[in-house]
C-alpha cells in the first residue's frame, strides 16, 4: 500500500467534525477503495482547549489555518471554516498557490472569488473541489460537471435553502404565519439567530451562481442574481395558492433567455403535481434540463455535518484516486462572461393579491386596465370580508383580490402595479408572486 493522503482540515465545527469522524469510522474502507490510507495529520480551528468529537491523538494542532495549508506536511487541503473572505480566502489561496489541492464547503467563498480560484488551480495544478457547497450531500456538482457534460443545459433550478423550504412547508401545513414559523424553526435549530443570509435568499443566491457558472460555461456573476425573499408571504397566499392549484416554493433558476441567461432566486408559486412541488422541510433539490438527457431531478439532504461529509470525502476520493477535472467545468480561459437577462424581461404568468376598496367598479376598473397593458388574465379569486363582518376601520373597507394573469412580462406587471399604488387604487403593497411552469 502506498503512502498516506495527508489531510489538513481546518474547521472542526458540524461539518468538520463530521468529516474526521466518517475517515476514523470508514477508513479501512476507503484505503481499500483509493488504494492508500487517507489520514488527517493535521487540524486547526479557534478555541484549541474545546473538546472535538472524534480522536485528535497524534494529530498535529495548527493555530493558524494558513500555515495548515502551506504545510509541506499537508497533501489536501480541506477548508471546513466558512466565510467569503478572511482566512478562508487566505488559506486556500495559500493552498493553492502552493500546488496543493482544496476540498471545501464553502459557498459564499465561491460565490465571490470562485473565477480567481478556479484560475488558480489551473495555474498551479492542485485540484479545487466543492461538491458539498451546493446542496449539501446531494451530489449536483458532479452530475452537472461531469455525467451531464455532453448535454447542452437549458435550465437547472431547484430548492437550495432548506431553511427556507422549512418555513413554507409548515406555513402550508399549518396556515401559521412566516414570524411564528421562523421563531420555531429557530428554536430547532433549522434557522440561524440570525436568519437574513437564509430566509431573503443569498445562500441560495450563492449556490445558484455556482450552478449556473458549471451549466453554462459562464464567469460566476453572483451579484447579477435578482433576490427576493420569502419574508413577505402570508398565510392568506397559502391558502389562494391552494383554491389554485399551486405551492409555493423559494427557487433558485438559471435559464437562457433570448438576452443572456436569467440567474433570479424568488418564492414561486409552483404546480402542485411537479417534482419540485413534492419536495417538503428541510429537503434540497437541483433539476436539470439538457438537450439530450430531457430532464432529471437530484433530491436529499442539503445540509447537516454527516451528509455534508459524505460530500467532502467523495471530493477526497476522488483526488486520491488522482482526478482531476476544471472546477467550474471547463478550462477558466475558454469561459464565456455572464451576459445577465434583466429581470424586467422574464416572461411567465403571475400571481397577484390586491386589497381594493370594497366600492364598485374598483374590479373592473383595475382589470380594464390590465388589459390596456396587454396582461390577460387567467384567472380571479375574490375574498372578501368575513359574511356579516362590520368593517371596523377604513381599512377594513377593502375587499382582496387573487389574479392569476397569462403569460407577460416582469416589465408588465411591475408598470400596472407601480400606477395603481400611485394613484392610491390599492391599499398597502400588492403582492406579486411569479409562476414557474415545469
Ligand atoms: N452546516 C452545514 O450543514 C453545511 C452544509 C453545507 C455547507 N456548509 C459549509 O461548511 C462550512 C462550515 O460550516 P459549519 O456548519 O461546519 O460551521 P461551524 O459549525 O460554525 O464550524 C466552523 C469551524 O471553523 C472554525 N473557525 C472559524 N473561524 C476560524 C478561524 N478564523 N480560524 C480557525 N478556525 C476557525 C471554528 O472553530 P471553533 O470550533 O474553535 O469555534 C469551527 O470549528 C461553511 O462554509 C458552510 O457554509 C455547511
Amino acid at each position: 500500500m502506498q503512502e498516506p493522503l495527508r489531510l489538513g482540515l481546518a474547521g472542526l465545527g458540524t461539518v468538520g467534525s463530521s468529516v474526521a469522524r466518517l475517515i476514523e469510522q470508514h477508513g479501512d474502507d476507503l484505503a481499500a477503495r483509493i488504494g492508500r490510507p487517507v489520514r488527517v495529520t493535521g487540524i486547526s480551528a479557534r478555541d484549541r482547549s474545546r473538546s472535538r468529537d472524534f480522536s485528535t491523538t497524534g494529530i498535529e494542532w495548527f493555530d493558524d489555518p494558513v500555515a495548515l495549508a502551506r504545510s509541506d506536511a499537508t497533501d489536501v487541503f480541506v477548508e471546513l471554516m466558512g466565510g467569503e473572505d478572511g482566512v478562508a480566502l487566505q488559506s486556500v489561496t495559500t493552498a493553492l498557490e502552493h500546488g496543493k489541492s482544496v476540498v471545501t464547503a464553502n459557498k459564499a467563498l465561491l460565490a465571490k472569488h470562485g473565477n480567481r480560484l478556479a484560475q488558480l488551480s489551473e495555474e498551479h495544478g492542485g485540484a479545487l473541489a466543492f461538491e458539498a457547497a451546493v446542496g449539501g450531500g446531494i451530489p449536483v456538482i458532479k452530475t452537472l460537471r461531469e455525467a451531464l457534460g455532453g448535454n447542452r443545459v437549458s435550465r437547472v433550478y431547484g430548492i437550495l435553502n432548506g431553511t427556507c423550504n422549512y418555513i413554507l412547508s409548515r406555513m402550508e401545513a399549518e396556515g401559521i404565519s412566516f414570524g411564528d414559523c421562523l421563531r420555531d424553526a429557530q428554536a430547532l435549530g433549522y434557522a440561524e439567530a440570525d436568519p437574513t443570509f437564509d430566509v431573503e435568499g443569498y445562500d441560495a443566491a450563492h449556490k445558484l451562481s455556482i450552478l449556473t457558472s458549471i451549466a453554462f460555461g459562464t464567469r460566476i456573476d453572483r451579484d447579477s442574481i435578482f433576490i427576493e425573499g420569502i419574508s413577505s408571504i402570508e398565510p392568506v397566499d397559502f391558502a389562494a395558492a391552494e383554491e389554485l392549484g399551486y405551492r409555493i416554493k423559494l427557487i433558485g433558476v438559471a435559464k437562457r433567455a433570448e438576452s443572456g441567461i436569467e440567474q433570479r432566486v424568488h418564492p414561486a408559486m409552483v404546480p402542485k403535481d411537479c417534482d419540485i412541488a413534492r419536495i417538503k422541510g428541510v429537503t434540497n433539490a437541483v433539476a436539470i434540463d439538457g438537450d439530450f438527457i430531457g430532464s432529471l431531478m437530484l433530491s436529499g439532504p442539503g445540509a447537516g455535518g454527516n451528509a455534508t461529509a459524505s460530500a467532502v470525502v467523495g471530493d477526497i476520493v476522488d483526488l486520491a484516486r488522482g482526478a482531476r477535472t476544471p472546477p467550474l467545468g471547463r478550462p477558466t480561459s475558454s469561459m464565456e462572461p455572464y451576459v445577465r437577462a434583466k429581470i424586467q424581461k422574464h416572461a411567465g404568468g403571475y400571481y397577484l393579491r390586491l386589497n381594493l376598496p370594497d366600492r364598485p367598479g374598483a374590479f373592473a376598473s383595475i382589470a380594464r386596465r390590465m388589459a390596456d397593458a396587454g396582461i390577460s388574465l387567467a384567472s380571479i379569486v375574490q375574498r372578501n370580508r368575513p359574511a356579516g363582518a362590520a368593517p371596523r376601520s377604513e381599512l377594513d373597507l377593502v375587499q382582496s383580490v387573487v389574479i392569476i394573469t397569462h403569460e407577460t412580462t416582469e416589465e408588465a406587471v411591475r408598470g400596472v402595479l407601480a400606477q395603481f399604488e400611485a394613484e392610491g387604487d390599492v391599499h398597502g403593497r400588492p403582492q406579486l408572486i411569479r409562476i414557474e411552469e415545469f
